[in-house]
């Protein structure tokens, strides 16, 4: 697979989708960056033009299907996208005081991962259709393999994406347009930071970034990373319910409040 020219990342502002930015950054290549929070955003685009790469930025919430489809429709009309990395999302669950999700937050955190993702998805599929070539990445999680007791709507929505990424990479075969599910462990970012557990062999976001470079250069379906975590979420998602709960228990965990800047609002 060649090397994309024209990428679009959201969740560019942060974390794993800043450092896939810098990843991909270079003399030659367009990147579209989406994010909310100026200030960030405004940080990474600067650090890809130092890169030599053409950036755009937009501040949109990924909930607000009609900005993303317009947004993504107008840079793809300048810059004919071949890489959508759909990467947005977050994460909320049980907080400090041991209270489980409600309906709000499960909604919440569905809109963002989940129906975002998928808005994303939408915006580009059509014209890479149309021109018989293109990749699109959907960033879940190993989430995806094994419902997290204490974020159940995150592990949902990771679920989702999985099982909603390798139906459209099957039905869209033939059509040269590649779908890639991407499954990341545990990954120093904002994110993480919120996440108060154990958190084994993490990475840092410039690693996971090398990582799912290669995965999509070699067109995988699923990006599964770090590969003993990968195992043993594949592992979990067959064993019964026991001894997935007892051999997870050490991974339990509670949500701190978000960083200041962050809202979390709905
Ligand atoms: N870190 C991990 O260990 C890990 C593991 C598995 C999967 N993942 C997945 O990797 C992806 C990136 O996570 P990260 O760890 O890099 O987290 P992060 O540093 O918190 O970055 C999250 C990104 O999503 C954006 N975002 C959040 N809500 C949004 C909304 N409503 N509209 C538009 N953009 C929104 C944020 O933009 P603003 O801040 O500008 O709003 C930020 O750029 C997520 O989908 C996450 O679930 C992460």
């Amino acid at each position: 697979m060649s090397a994309p020219r024209a990428i679009i990342i959201t969740g560019a502002s942060s974390g794993i989708g800043a450092a896939l930015a810098v990843h991909y950054a270079a003399p030659g290549v367009a990147l579209g960056l989406l994010g909310r929070d100026a200030a960030r955003l405004e940080a990474v685009a600067s650090a890809v033009r130092g890169r030599g790469a053409v950036v755009e930025t937009g501040r949109v919430d990924m909930r607000e299907a009609e900005a993303v489809a317009g947004w993504i429709a107008r840079f793809d009309a300048a810059h004919p996208v071949d890489l959508l990395i759909a990467n947005a999302g977050v994460l909320e669950g049980r907080d400090e005081d041991g209270r489980i999700e409600d309906y709000e937050v499960a909604a919440r955190v569905i809109g963002i991962n989940l129906l975002g993702s998928l808005a994303a998805l939408h915006a580009v599929l059509p014209s890479m259709r149309a021109r018989g070539c293109g990749q699109i990445a959907l960033v879940s999680s190993l989430a995806a393999f094994s419902p997290l007791t204490d974020a159940p709507a995150y592990g949902a929505s990771k679920a989702g994406l999985l099982s909603y990424g390798l139906a459209m990479r099957a039905a869209l075969e033939g059509t040269g347009v590649g779908v890639s599910v991407v499954c990341p462990g545990y990954v120093a970012s904002a994110m993480t930071e919120t996440h108060i557990g154990e958190q084994p062999m993490k990475l840092s976001a410039a690693a996971a970034a090398r990582l799912i470079a290669t995965g999509l250069a070699r067109g995988r379906a699923v990006i599964g990373f770090p590969r003993a975590l990968y195992i043993g979420s594949l592992i979990s998602s067959v064993i019964p319910e026991r001894l997935r709960l007892y051999f997870t228990r050490s991974m339990r965990f509670h949500v701190a409040t978000r960083r200041s800047g962050d809202d979390g609002a709905p």
